[in-house]
Protein backbone atom coordinates (compact mmCIF):
# COMPACT_ATOMS: atom_id res chain seq x y z
CA UNK A 1 0.00 0.00 0.00
CA UNK A 2 1.50 3.44 -0.73
CA UNK A 3 0.67 6.15 1.68
CA UNK A 4 0.56 9.48 0.09
CA UNK A 5 2.09 12.32 2.31
CA UNK A 6 0.94 16.12 1.52
CA UNK A 7 3.87 18.34 1.67
CA UNK A 8 3.34 21.26 3.55
CA UNK A 9 1.68 23.91 2.55
CA UNK A 10 4.02 27.16 2.07
CA UNK A 11 1.86 30.27 1.57
CA UNK A 12 3.49 33.53 0.56
CA UNK A 13 1.92 36.08 3.34
CA UNK A 14 1.68 40.02 2.04
CA UNK A 15 3.09 42.06 3.63
CA UNK A 16 2.14 45.94 1.93
CA UNK A 17 4.56 48.77 3.10
CA UNK A 18 4.17 52.32 2.40
CA UNK A 19 7.23 53.99 2.72
CA UNK A 20 7.40 58.26 2.70
CA UNK A 21 10.01 59.40 1.12
CA UNK A 22 8.86 63.04 0.81
CA UNK A 23 9.07 62.72 5.02
CA UNK A 24 13.02 62.74 5.74
CA UNK A 25 13.61 61.69 9.21
CA UNK A 26 17.47 61.59 11.03
CA UNK A 27 20.64 61.00 10.02
CA UNK A 28 21.73 57.29 10.49
CA UNK A 29 24.99 58.06 11.74
CA UNK A 30 27.18 55.70 10.18
CA UNK A 31 28.66 55.28 14.26
CA UNK A 32 26.11 52.64 14.69
CA UNK A 33 28.23 49.95 13.08
CA UNK A 34 30.75 50.41 15.10
CA UNK A 35 32.67 47.31 15.98
CA UNK A 36 34.56 46.37 19.59
CA UNK A 37 38.07 44.34 19.86
CA UNK A 38 39.14 43.42 23.41
CA UNK A 39 42.07 41.95 24.26
CA UNK A 40 39.39 38.65 25.28
CA UNK A 41 40.04 34.89 24.06
CA UNK A 42 41.47 35.00 20.13
CA UNK A 43 39.81 38.47 19.60
CA UNK A 44 43.01 40.62 19.50
CA UNK A 45 45.67 37.55 19.48
CA UNK A 46 45.07 35.46 16.28
CA UNK A 47 41.72 37.71 15.38
CA UNK A 48 43.80 40.57 14.24
CA UNK A 49 47.31 40.70 15.39
CA UNK A 50 49.63 37.60 14.26
CA UNK A 51 53.23 39.20 14.58
CA UNK A 52 55.21 40.45 11.65
CA UNK A 53 57.11 37.08 11.68
CA UNK A 54 54.39 34.92 10.94
CA UNK A 55 54.13 32.89 8.41
CA UNK A 56 50.07 34.51 8.09
CA UNK A 57 50.48 37.45 5.52
CA UNK A 58 50.23 40.43 7.36
CA UNK A 59 51.60 44.19 7.56
CA UNK A 60 53.47 45.08 10.35
CA UNK A 61 51.56 42.00 12.42
CA UNK A 62 48.31 42.80 11.74
CA UNK A 63 46.95 40.05 8.96
CA UNK A 64 45.89 41.04 5.68
CA UNK A 65 42.83 38.73 5.02
CA UNK A 66 41.25 40.08 8.23
CA UNK A 67 41.40 43.52 6.87
CA UNK A 68 40.52 43.01 3.44
CA UNK A 69 37.17 41.81 5.21
CA UNK A 70 36.78 44.49 7.75
CA UNK A 71 37.58 47.38 4.72
CA UNK A 72 35.02 46.25 3.02
CA UNK A 73 32.42 46.68 6.52
CA UNK A 74 33.61 50.45 5.92
CA UNK A 75 34.18 49.99 9.73
CA UNK A 76 33.29 53.06 11.26
CA UNK A 77 35.06 52.85 14.84
CA UNK A 78 36.54 50.55 16.98
CA UNK A 79 36.16 50.37 20.64
CA UNK A 80 39.59 49.17 21.90
CA UNK A 81 40.89 48.22 24.40
CA UNK A 82 37.73 46.32 26.35
CA UNK A 83 35.50 46.07 27.91
CA UNK A 84 36.48 44.57 31.06
CA UNK A 85 40.05 44.14 30.49
CA UNK A 86 40.17 47.92 29.93
CA UNK A 87 39.98 48.63 33.39
CA UNK A 88 43.04 46.46 33.95
CA UNK A 89 44.98 47.94 31.35
CA UNK A 90 48.23 50.23 31.49
CA UNK A 91 48.85 51.80 28.25
CA UNK A 92 52.83 51.91 29.04
CA UNK A 93 53.06 48.37 28.69
CA UNK A 94 52.04 48.33 25.11
CA UNK A 95 54.72 51.14 24.15
CA UNK A 96 58.21 50.82 22.52
CA UNK A 97 60.46 48.22 21.84
CA UNK A 98 60.50 46.55 25.08
CA UNK A 99 57.13 45.11 25.96
CA UNK A 100 56.11 44.15 29.57
CA UNK A 101 54.45 40.50 29.74
CA UNK A 102 51.29 40.66 32.24
CA UNK A 103 48.11 38.97 32.81
CA UNK A 104 44.50 38.82 31.73
CA UNK A 105 42.95 37.52 34.62
CA UNK A 106 39.43 38.40 33.63
CA UNK A 107 39.89 36.40 30.56
CA UNK A 108 41.15 32.75 31.04
CA UNK A 109 43.81 33.88 33.32
CA UNK A 110 45.88 33.62 30.32
CA UNK A 111 49.62 35.58 28.99
CA UNK A 112 48.86 38.97 27.81
CA UNK A 113 52.55 40.23 25.79
CA UNK A 114 51.00 43.80 25.31
CA UNK A 115 52.64 43.17 21.78
CA UNK A 116 49.39 44.62 20.16
CA UNK A 117 49.47 48.11 22.17
CA UNK A 118 48.43 51.74 21.09
CA UNK A 119 50.78 52.35 18.27
CA UNK A 120 49.37 48.57 16.67
CA UNK A 121 45.78 49.43 17.27
CA UNK A 122 46.35 52.68 15.53
CA UNK A 123 48.04 51.07 12.65
CA UNK A 124 45.14 48.42 12.62
CA UNK A 125 42.68 51.80 12.30
CA UNK A 126 44.42 52.91 9.53
CA UNK A 127 44.90 49.84 7.53
CA UNK A 128 40.78 48.98 7.42
CA UNK A 129 40.01 53.17 7.80
CA UNK A 130 38.12 53.43 11.08
CA UNK A 131 38.14 55.82 13.75
CA UNK A 132 39.76 55.04 17.36
CA UNK A 133 37.17 54.91 20.69
CA UNK A 134 39.36 54.55 23.07
CA UNK A 135 38.04 52.89 26.60
CA UNK A 136 39.67 54.44 29.41
CA UNK A 137 40.77 53.04 32.56
CA UNK A 138 38.72 54.05 35.68
CA UNK A 139 39.00 51.04 37.76
CA UNK A 140 42.27 50.34 38.07
CA UNK A 141 43.96 52.94 36.81
CA UNK A 142 44.51 56.94 37.59
CA UNK A 143 43.18 60.19 36.01
CA UNK A 144 46.77 61.02 35.32
CA UNK A 145 47.58 57.66 33.60
CA UNK A 146 44.75 58.59 31.37
CA UNK A 147 45.39 61.81 30.61
CA UNK A 148 49.42 61.11 30.00
CA UNK A 149 47.92 58.49 27.65
CA UNK A 150 46.26 61.33 25.43
CA UNK A 151 49.12 63.56 25.84
CA UNK A 152 51.11 60.68 24.45
CA UNK A 153 48.83 60.19 21.42
CA UNK A 154 47.53 63.41 20.84
CA UNK A 155 50.10 66.51 21.46
CA UNK A 156 51.85 68.06 18.47
CA UNK A 157 54.47 69.86 20.29
CA UNK A 158 57.29 68.66 21.66
CA UNK A 159 56.41 67.82 25.35
CA UNK A 160 58.58 64.54 26.50
CA UNK A 161 55.73 62.09 25.78
CA UNK A 162 55.03 63.38 22.33
CA UNK A 163 59.21 62.64 21.80
CA UNK A 164 58.95 59.40 22.94
CA UNK A 165 55.79 58.91 20.36
CA UNK A 166 57.70 60.18 17.86
CA UNK A 167 60.80 57.50 19.16
CA UNK A 168 58.21 54.57 18.59
CA UNK A 169 57.88 55.85 15.08
CA UNK A 170 55.34 57.88 15.35
CA UNK A 171 55.94 61.80 15.01
CA UNK A 172 52.11 63.04 13.87
CA UNK A 173 49.77 63.07 16.63
CA UNK A 174 47.05 60.74 16.50
CA UNK A 175 43.55 61.38 16.05
CA UNK A 176 41.59 59.83 19.22
CA UNK A 177 37.81 60.45 17.88
CA UNK A 178 35.90 58.96 20.92
CA UNK A 179 37.00 58.54 24.69
CA UNK A 180 34.91 56.19 26.68
CA UNK A 181 35.01 57.04 30.55
CA UNK A 182 35.17 53.34 32.06
CA UNK A 183 33.53 50.59 31.66
CA UNK A 184 31.01 48.81 33.29
CA UNK A 185 31.53 50.66 36.56
CA UNK A 186 28.79 49.53 38.03
CA UNK A 187 30.46 45.61 37.82
CA UNK A 188 33.58 44.45 36.83
CA UNK A 189 34.67 48.32 36.53
CA UNK A 190 34.72 48.60 39.90
CA UNK A 191 31.31 48.23 41.25
CA UNK A 192 30.59 52.03 41.76
CA UNK A 193 27.61 53.58 42.99
CA UNK A 194 26.37 56.07 40.76
CA UNK A 195 27.64 58.75 42.85
CA UNK A 196 30.87 57.50 43.05
CA UNK A 197 31.09 56.64 39.45
CA UNK A 198 29.40 60.41 38.79
CA UNK A 199 32.86 61.72 41.14
CA UNK A 200 35.51 59.62 38.80
CA UNK A 201 33.36 61.29 35.65
CA UNK A 202 33.52 64.43 36.21
CA UNK A 203 37.59 64.24 37.17
CA UNK A 204 38.25 61.99 33.57
CA UNK A 205 36.12 64.40 31.81
CA UNK A 206 37.92 67.50 33.02
CA UNK A 207 41.84 66.30 32.88
CA UNK A 208 41.65 63.73 30.18
CA UNK A 209 42.59 66.34 27.14
CA UNK A 210 42.87 65.53 23.70
CA UNK A 211 45.83 68.07 22.10
CA UNK A 212 45.74 67.43 18.74
CA UNK A 213 45.44 70.53 16.97
CA UNK A 214 42.86 69.20 14.18
CA UNK A 215 40.91 67.66 16.89
CA UNK A 216 39.84 71.51 18.60
CA UNK A 217 36.46 72.46 16.90
CA UNK A 218 34.02 70.82 15.18
CA UNK A 219 36.23 66.94 14.81
CA UNK A 220 36.66 67.42 18.75
CA UNK A 221 36.66 63.90 20.92
CA UNK A 222 33.65 62.89 21.96
CA UNK A 223 33.51 61.32 25.52
CA UNK A 224 31.34 58.91 26.33
CA UNK A 225 30.19 57.62 30.30
CA UNK A 226 29.61 54.87 31.70
CA UNK A 227 25.64 54.17 31.61
CA UNK A 228 23.00 51.59 32.13
CA UNK A 229 23.22 47.68 31.52
CA UNK A 230 19.50 46.82 31.47
CA UNK A 231 16.52 48.18 32.31
CA UNK A 232 15.16 47.58 35.94
CA UNK A 233 15.06 50.18 38.48
CA UNK A 234 19.15 49.74 39.23
CA UNK A 235 19.52 51.03 35.36
CA UNK A 236 16.97 53.84 35.04
CA UNK A 237 18.47 55.33 38.57
CA UNK A 238 22.18 55.20 36.94
CA UNK A 239 20.31 56.59 33.92
CA UNK A 240 18.81 59.31 35.74
CA UNK A 241 21.37 60.20 38.23
CA UNK A 242 24.14 60.70 35.16
CA UNK A 243 21.41 62.58 33.30
CA UNK A 244 20.63 64.66 35.95
CA UNK A 245 24.20 65.54 36.84
CA UNK A 246 24.72 66.49 33.28
CA UNK A 247 22.02 69.21 32.86
CA UNK A 248 22.97 70.54 36.02
CA UNK A 249 26.82 70.65 34.41
CA UNK A 250 29.50 72.95 35.32
CA UNK A 251 32.08 74.61 32.21
CA UNK A 252 34.64 71.92 33.77
CA UNK A 253 32.83 68.96 32.64
CA UNK A 254 31.02 67.88 29.81
CA UNK A 255 29.81 64.48 28.09
CA UNK A 256 28.62 63.73 24.46
CA UNK A 257 27.57 60.35 25.38
CA UNK A 258 25.87 57.71 27.32
CA UNK A 259 26.50 54.04 26.64
CA UNK A 260 23.95 51.47 27.18
CA UNK A 261 25.25 47.72 27.27
CA UNK A 262 22.24 44.88 26.42
CA UNK A 263 23.22 41.28 24.98
CA UNK A 264 20.95 38.95 23.74
CA UNK A 265 21.21 36.43 26.33
CA UNK A 266 17.54 35.37 27.63
CA UNK A 267 19.15 34.37 31.05
CA UNK A 268 22.47 34.68 32.59
CA UNK A 269 25.11 32.61 32.69
CA UNK A 270 24.35 32.65 28.95
CA UNK A 271 23.03 28.86 28.24
CA UNK A 272 21.71 28.66 24.80
CA UNK A 273 23.91 26.95 22.15
CA UNK A 274 25.59 28.33 19.09
CA UNK A 275 24.61 25.57 16.92
CA UNK A 276 22.59 22.47 16.26
CA UNK A 277 19.16 24.37 17.58
CA UNK A 278 15.94 24.50 16.55
CA UNK A 279 12.79 27.11 15.94
CA UNK A 280 11.99 27.25 19.76
CA UNK A 281 15.61 28.60 20.31
CA UNK A 282 15.37 30.55 17.67
CA UNK A 283 12.04 31.57 18.76
CA UNK A 284 13.10 32.66 22.05
CA UNK A 285 16.44 34.41 21.00
CA UNK A 286 14.28 36.85 18.47
CA UNK A 287 12.41 37.59 21.24
CA UNK A 288 14.95 38.80 23.79
CA UNK A 289 16.54 40.39 20.80
CA UNK A 290 13.26 42.59 20.40
CA UNK A 291 13.48 43.61 23.92
CA UNK A 292 16.28 46.39 22.76
CA UNK A 293 13.77 48.62 21.50
CA UNK A 294 11.69 48.73 25.22
CA UNK A 295 15.78 49.52 26.70
CA UNK A 296 15.92 52.13 23.66
CA UNK A 297 12.82 53.70 24.97
CA UNK A 298 12.67 53.90 28.24
CA UNK A 299 16.56 55.03 28.53
CA UNK A 300 15.78 57.79 25.80
CA UNK A 301 12.83 58.47 27.39
CA UNK A 302 15.20 59.40 30.59
CA UNK A 303 17.44 61.35 28.74
CA UNK A 304 14.44 63.63 27.14
CA UNK A 305 13.55 64.61 29.98
CA UNK A 306 17.13 66.11 31.06
CA UNK A 307 18.42 66.49 27.67
CA UNK A 308 14.99 67.86 25.38
CA UNK A 309 17.37 68.59 22.57
CA UNK A 310 19.35 65.59 22.02
CA UNK A 311 22.91 66.47 22.86
CA UNK A 312 23.53 63.30 24.47
CA UNK A 313 24.15 60.75 22.80
CA UNK A 314 22.83 56.88 23.55
CA UNK A 315 25.83 54.90 22.94
CA UNK A 316 25.06 51.02 22.67
CA UNK A 317 28.36 50.28 22.82
CA UNK A 318 28.26 46.28 23.48
CA UNK A 319 25.42 44.18 21.40
CA UNK A 320 24.61 40.82 20.34
CA UNK A 321 24.20 37.42 21.15
CA UNK A 322 25.58 35.67 23.88
CA UNK A 323 25.42 31.92 23.63
CA UNK A 324 27.42 29.25 25.85
CA UNK A 325 30.66 28.61 24.95
CA UNK A 326 31.67 25.92 22.08
CA UNK A 327 32.10 22.69 23.61
CA UNK A 328 35.95 22.28 24.22
CA UNK A 329 37.09 25.64 24.21
CA UNK A 330 38.12 28.01 26.78
CA UNK A 331 35.06 29.38 28.77
CA UNK A 332 36.84 32.17 29.41
CA UNK A 333 37.53 33.39 25.55
CA UNK A 334 33.59 33.31 24.71
CA UNK A 335 33.92 31.30 21.83
CA UNK A 336 30.64 30.95 20.33
CA UNK A 337 29.24 29.86 16.26
CA UNK A 338 27.67 32.41 14.06
CA UNK A 339 24.48 31.64 12.52
CA UNK A 340 21.50 32.22 9.83
CA UNK A 341 19.60 33.24 13.31
CA UNK A 342 22.46 35.82 14.23
CA UNK A 343 22.38 37.48 11.24
CA UNK A 344 18.27 37.78 11.96
CA UNK A 345 19.62 39.20 14.98
CA UNK A 346 22.09 41.97 13.48
CA UNK A 347 19.43 42.99 11.24
CA UNK A 348 16.80 43.56 13.83
CA UNK A 349 19.01 45.66 16.22
CA UNK A 350 20.65 47.23 13.48
CA UNK A 351 16.88 48.48 12.16
CA UNK A 352 16.14 49.63 16.31
CA UNK A 353 18.96 51.50 16.56
CA UNK A 354 18.34 53.29 13.07
CA UNK A 355 14.53 53.95 14.12
CA UNK A 356 15.83 55.84 17.38
CA UNK A 357 18.54 57.57 14.70
CA UNK A 358 18.51 60.74 16.52
CA UNK A 359 19.10 59.70 20.10
CA UNK A 360 20.89 56.13 19.52
CA UNK A 361 24.17 57.83 17.17
CA UNK A 362 26.88 55.44 17.65
CA UNK A 363 26.86 51.71 18.63
CA UNK A 364 29.46 48.66 18.93
CA UNK A 365 28.53 44.88 18.25
CA UNK A 366 30.05 42.45 20.77
CA UNK A 367 32.66 41.59 19.37
CA UNK A 368 34.79 41.75 15.53
CA UNK A 369 36.64 38.35 15.67
CA UNK A 370 36.64 35.26 17.34
CA UNK A 371 34.56 36.46 20.06
CA UNK A 372 30.56 36.46 21.21
CA UNK A 373 28.81 37.76 17.85
CA UNK A 374 31.62 38.08 15.34
CA UNK A 375 31.94 39.34 12.08
CA UNK A 376 34.83 37.00 11.14
CA UNK A 377 35.99 33.71 12.44
CA UNK A 378 39.75 32.78 12.07
CA UNK A 379 41.39 29.18 12.96
CA UNK A 380 45.17 30.27 12.39
CA UNK A 381 45.99 30.67 8.63
CA UNK A 382 41.70 30.06 8.01
CA UNK A 383 39.79 33.19 8.10
CA UNK A 384 35.89 32.23 7.11
CA UNK A 385 33.11 35.15 7.19
CA UNK A 386 30.15 35.50 9.09
CA UNK A 387 26.44 35.42 8.33
CA UNK A 388 26.50 38.47 10.89
CA UNK A 389 29.21 40.05 8.71
CA UNK A 390 26.87 39.65 5.55
CA UNK A 391 24.38 41.89 7.44
CA UNK A 392 26.76 44.54 8.48
CA UNK A 393 27.78 43.92 4.36
CA UNK A 394 24.79 44.79 3.21
CA UNK A 395 23.79 47.78 5.80
CA UNK A 396 26.61 49.89 4.09
CA UNK A 397 24.66 51.62 2.48
CA UNK A 398 22.61 52.65 5.41
CA UNK A 399 25.88 54.90 6.79
CA UNK A 400 25.07 58.46 7.06
CA UNK A 401 21.82 57.78 5.11
CA UNK A 402 18.77 59.65 6.05
CA UNK A 403 15.91 57.62 7.93
CA UNK A 404 12.45 57.85 6.03
CA UNK A 405 9.36 56.97 7.48
CA UNK A 406 7.68 53.15 6.63
CA UNK A 407 4.63 52.59 7.58
CA UNK A 408 3.21 48.56 7.77
CA UNK A 409 1.42 45.86 9.41
CA UNK A 410 4.08 42.93 10.37
CA UNK A 411 1.55 40.36 10.70
CA UNK A 412 2.83 37.74 12.99
CA UNK A 413 4.67 35.04 13.44
CA UNK A 414 4.02 32.27 16.08
CA UNK A 415 5.52 29.51 17.74
CA UNK A 416 4.05 27.86 20.49
CA UNK A 417 3.37 30.62 23.01
CA UNK A 418 5.97 33.11 21.71
CA UNK A 419 4.18 35.72 18.84
CA UNK A 420 6.61 37.66 16.87
CA UNK A 421 6.53 40.46 14.00
CA UNK A 422 6.30 38.79 10.92
CA UNK A 423 8.85 41.22 9.27
CA UNK A 424 10.43 44.01 10.09
CA UNK A 425 11.49 46.99 8.01
CA UNK A 426 13.68 50.28 7.63
CA UNK A 427 14.37 52.70 4.52
CA UNK A 428 16.39 55.56 4.16
CA UNK A 429 17.82 57.38 1.40
CA UNK A 430 21.08 57.56 0.49
CA UNK A 431 23.20 61.40 0.11
CA UNK A 432 22.98 60.47 -3.65
CA UNK A 433 19.20 60.25 -3.59
CA UNK A 434 18.94 56.39 -3.73
CA UNK A 435 16.42 54.76 -1.63
CA UNK A 436 17.60 51.73 0.54
CA UNK A 437 15.01 49.62 1.83
CA UNK A 438 16.03 46.84 4.60
CA UNK A 439 13.32 43.84 5.33
CA UNK A 440 13.64 41.15 7.84
CA UNK A 441 11.85 37.87 7.02
CA UNK A 442 11.62 36.47 11.21
CA UNK A 443 8.94 33.41 10.10
CA UNK A 444 11.26 30.66 9.49
CA UNK A 445 8.43 28.85 7.66
CA UNK A 446 6.84 31.25 5.02
CA UNK A 447 8.13 32.99 2.70
CA UNK A 448 6.15 37.16 2.21
CA UNK A 449 5.76 39.30 -0.28
CA UNK A 450 6.39 42.47 -0.25
CA UNK A 451 4.49 45.47 -1.94
CA UNK A 452 5.83 48.76 -1.31
CA UNK A 453 4.23 52.21 -2.20
CA UNK A 454 6.71 54.93 -2.32
CA UNK A 455 5.17 58.61 -1.55
CA UNK A 456 7.22 61.14 -2.98
CA UNK A 457 9.39 58.61 -5.50
CA UNK A 458 8.74 57.71 -9.00
CA UNK A 459 10.31 53.91 -9.34
CA UNK A 460 12.30 52.59 -12.43
CA UNK A 461 13.95 49.67 -10.98
CA UNK A 462 14.94 48.29 -8.01
CA UNK A 463 17.42 45.12 -7.03
CA UNK A 464 19.40 44.31 -3.87
CA UNK A 465 20.50 41.19 -2.01
CA UNK A 466 19.22 38.55 0.19
CA UNK A 467 20.64 36.22 2.85
CA UNK A 468 18.75 32.82 3.82
CA UNK A 469 19.83 29.57 4.71
CA UNK A 470 18.42 25.79 4.67
CA UNK A 471 17.67 26.22 8.53
CA UNK A 472 18.02 29.00 11.26
CA UNK A 473 21.00 27.07 12.43
CA UNK A 474 22.85 27.06 9.21
CA UNK A 475 26.61 28.55 9.66
CA UNK A 476 29.75 28.84 7.64
CA UNK A 477 32.48 26.97 8.46
CA UNK A 478 35.93 26.91 7.04
CA UNK A 479 35.28 23.86 5.07
CA UNK A 480 31.67 25.34 3.74
CA UNK A 481 32.44 29.24 4.03
CA UNK A 482 29.45 30.21 1.55
CA UNK A 483 26.53 27.99 3.28
CA UNK A 484 25.33 31.36 4.19
CA UNK A 485 25.76 33.96 1.44
CA UNK A 486 23.67 37.03 0.21
CA UNK A 487 22.14 36.10 -3.24
CA UNK A 488 21.03 38.96 -5.75
CA UNK A 489 17.48 39.90 -5.75
CA UNK A 490 15.50 41.76 -8.31
CA UNK A 491 12.57 43.38 -7.55
CA UNK A 492 9.21 44.24 -9.78
CA UNK A 493 8.10 47.99 -10.04
CA UNK A 494 4.24 47.37 -11.00
CA UNK A 495 1.81 50.01 -11.08
CA UNK A 496 3.79 52.66 -8.92
CA UNK A 497 4.49 49.94 -5.95
CA UNK A 498 8.06 47.67 -5.42
CA UNK A 499 7.19 43.77 -5.67
CA UNK A 500 9.38 41.18 -4.44
CA UNK A 501 8.94 37.74 -2.41
CA UNK A 502 11.86 37.06 0.68
CA UNK A 503 12.08 33.81 1.96
CA UNK A 504 11.49 32.89 5.55
CA UNK A 505 14.41 33.45 7.87
CA UNK A 506 15.50 36.15 5.46
CA UNK A 507 17.61 39.52 5.77
CA UNK A 508 17.29 41.93 2.30
CA UNK A 509 18.48 44.75 1.27
CA UNK A 510 16.99 46.73 -2.10
CA UNK A 511 18.34 49.71 -3.52
CA UNK A 512 15.44 51.73 -5.28
CA UNK A 513 16.73 54.32 -8.64
CA UNK A 514 14.40 56.98 -8.91
O1 LIG B 1 32.03 41.63 25.67
C1 LIG B 1 32.40 40.87 26.77
C2 LIG B 1 32.25 41.58 28.10
O2 LIG B 1 30.90 41.84 28.34
C3 LIG B 1 32.89 42.94 28.21
O3 LIG B 1 34.24 42.88 28.54
C4 LIG B 1 32.12 43.56 29.34
O4 LIG B 1 32.09 44.97 29.26
C5 LIG B 1 30.75 42.93 29.24
O5 LIG B 1 30.31 42.49 30.46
Amino acid sequence: MTVAVAAPVVIAQKVELSVDVAKPGAKIDRNIFGQFAEHLGRGVYEGIWVGPDSTIPNTRGIRNDVVAALKALKVPNVRWPGGCFADEYHWRKGIGPQRAVTLNPKWGGVIEPNAFGTHEFMDFLNQIGSDAYLSINVGSGTPQEAAEWLEYMTAAQPTTLAKERAANAHAAPYKVGYLGIGNESWDCGGNMTPDYYLSQLKIYSRFVRNFNPAQQGKQRMLKIAVGPGGGGPEWTDWTEAIMKAWQHRHWSWDIDGLSMHSYTVVRWPPSFPSVGFGETEYSQILRSTLEMEDLVRKHSAIMDKYDPEKKVALVVDEWGAWYAPLPGTNPGFLVQQNSMRDAIVAALNLNIFARHADRVRMANIAQMVNVLQAMIMTDKEKMVLTPTYHVFKMYVPFQDSTLVQVAFDPGSYTHGAISLPRVDAIAAKDPAGKLWLAITNLDPNQPVEIEASLNGMVARSAAGETLTAPNVDSVNTFEVPNAVTPKPIAAKVQGGKLVFRVEPKSVTVISVEP
